[in-house]
């Protein structure tokens, strides 16, 4: 138990430092090339006086009423470990200008944090001593946060670090303010080293160390630092251990609680709310150059108006582009008779975000063609709808989306085979038309739970508070030799969110109309509004 130091350890730890102030120092050389700050102690001392005294807002979060029990959960599932959460880092966008920050879905989930709550930051669940008051009381851990403490116009860094600056950035919540928006104890990030480390030991009653690894290479190396210089050398067992965590993280996100489903209905009202702005827009964009980014402006702008940011780039897909699964270039022209495939959604503040897909007919009137094809996607979505029952499974739902599509393909003569040859395992044939997936959890991440084990997801019975989108859709090529010619350059999907509830499946998403007369009064609506 405890660390053992050796001369290798401290060789090591002495190249590692050299290294990192090398590093640090290429980027402060490349910072002061071009700057022109001044240096001076008397500018110093000018700066760090004669500031008004004030305190950030600060209230409790909601979701801090909803953390106490997710935590709880999670020390249960790992009893006598240490649980290293960490909320990332910023990302470079390029040299030295950061995409905006946006803190880890498993960070997230168990602190409430939401918007760009704090990079660097680290929740840590250390386990309690088993003969510890709490511990007799059936308490497993106690949860702690590593912060950065606030650099507001006491310090030096106030007006020199662009980061964390307040000077810069604004005002920061620190140790104080975190642990009153959270309601967690909060610790200075400089002391995470230690605290990971102590009484990590490969002998009975010593601690071992998990961590939700993707996140931060430098906590990772930290951890995987302490692991080794503690016994825990095995880095398969130690990956696998890892992964296990990660895993149950997703796995607890399953079901969401009543402050989560609020969260993404107020996501979904958000949505509607940027659709209803796009529409209004689409008039005096059709046959202008760009206009599906005209269009992903619209809503996106909505996205920041309401919510944090969009939950993932917007498809805004018009024409031949609407069967490309991934269109998020988005710069064709929204051509006057088309079909057009908008795939956005707004991620709130808590960072639950809403995954909405409607295709509309551009000049507000879908042809009879048009119909058909977006008749037989809206029967397969509802025939989803309807597998999904307390107690089915949840891979139900795919198997009934793809039975109508088959059907309808067969109807139109484009399956090769009959249906049922096409819904086997070794036909599939309609895929060619429908290759993506047709449903997915969906919350803090847009693909949410993306870690959990098959029996736990595609596998698992459909329980309550179960949120999850339902999106068939028909993608026919522009280049797609094996279909008559009018069926080339269109693509349809219908997105909708869904949650489980004691009654069966709620259509959360149910005040974006969809159905095809709904759909041309939206239009008209919103294009009155221009
Ligand atoms: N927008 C991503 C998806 O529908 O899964
Ligand atoms: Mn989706
Ligand atoms: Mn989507």
């Amino acid at each position: 138990m405890g660390e053992v130091i050796t001369d290798k350890d401290k060789e090591y730890e002495a190249a590692e430092q050299a290294a990192a102030a090398e590093g640090e120092q290429a980027v402060a050389d490349r910072v002061n090339n071009r700057s022109l700050r001044p240096q001076s102690s008397a500018f110093e001392e000018f700066m760090r006086s004669g500031w008004a005294d004030g305190d950030p807002d600060i209230a409790p979060l909601e979701a801090a009423k909803y953390t106490p029990a997710r935590l709880e959960a999670l020390g249960k599932a790992f009893p006598g470990e240490r649980i290293v959460i960490p909320a990332g880092q910023p990302k470079v966008r390029s040299n030295d200008c950061d995409y905006m920050f946006r803190p880890d879905t498993s960070f997230a989930y168990y602190t409430g944090l939401g918007v760009d709550y704090e990079a660097g930051a680290v929740l840590v669940l250390n386990p309690l001593d088993p003969d510890s008051p709490q511990a007799r009381a059936g308490a497993t851990h106690t949860p702690e946060l590593f912060v950065a403490p606030r650099a507001d116009n006491s310090t030096t860094d106030f007006f020199r670090n662009a980061h964390y600056g307040e000077y810069w950035v604004g005002p920061r919540a620190g140790l104080k303010e975190m642990a009153a928006m959270t309601g967690i104890e909060t610790h200075d990030i400089a002391q995470l080293a230690d605290a990971l480390g102590k009484d990590v030991g490969a002998e009975a009653g010593a601690v071992r160390v998990r961590v939700v690894r993707e996140t931060d290479p430098e906590i990772t190396a930290m951890v995987e630092d302490i692991r080794k210089a503690n016994g825990f050398d095995d880095p398969d067992r130690n990956t696998a251990d890892d992964d296990k965590l990660h895993e149950f993280a997703a796995e607890a996100r399953m079901s969401k609680d009543a402050y989560e489903v609020g969260e993404m209905r107020k996501a979904v009202d958000a949505t509607k709310a940027g659709f209803d702005r796009l529409l209004t827009a689409l008039p005096a964009a059709l046959d202008q150059p760009r206009s599906e980014r005209v269009l992903e402006g619209a809503f996106n702008s909505v996205s920041r108006e309401l919510g944090n940011a969009v939950g993932y780039d917007s498809i805004i897909a018009s024409g031949p582009h609407a069967p490309i699964l991934h269109w998020m270039r988005n710069t064709g022209v929204v051509r006057n008779g088309d079909l057009l495939l908008v795939d956005a959604g707004v991620e709130v503040d808590s960072l639950y975000t809403a995954d909405i897909t409607r295709t509309f007919p551009t000049n507000g009137k879908f042809t009879d063609f048009q119909k058909t094809l977006y008749q037989a996607v809206l029967d397969s979505q509802q025939a989803g709808f309807e597998a999904a029952k307390i107690g089915a499974t949840y891979s139900d739902i795919h198997h009934a989306c793809m039975r109508v599509i088959a059907e309808r393909l067969h109807e139109w003569g484009l399956l090769p085979v009959s249906v049922e040859e096409s819904l086997s395992p070794e036909g599939q044939h309609h895929r060619r038309w429908l290759a993506c997936g047709v449903a997915h959890h969906l919350g803090l991440d847009v693909h949410d739970c993306a870690q959990a084990r098959f029996e736990a997801y595609q596998g698992a019975p459909l329980r309550e508070g179960m949120i999850f989108t339902i999106e068939p859709g028909l993608y026919f090529r522009e280049d797609d030799l094996l279909i008559p010619p009018e069926y080339r350059g269109i693509g349809i999907r219908i997105e909708d969110d869904v949650l489980m509830t004691a009654d069966g499946p709620e259509w959360i998403s149910a005040g974006i109309p969809k159905e095809i007369d709904e759909v041309e009064a939206w239009m008209r609506d919103q294009a009155a509004k221009a």
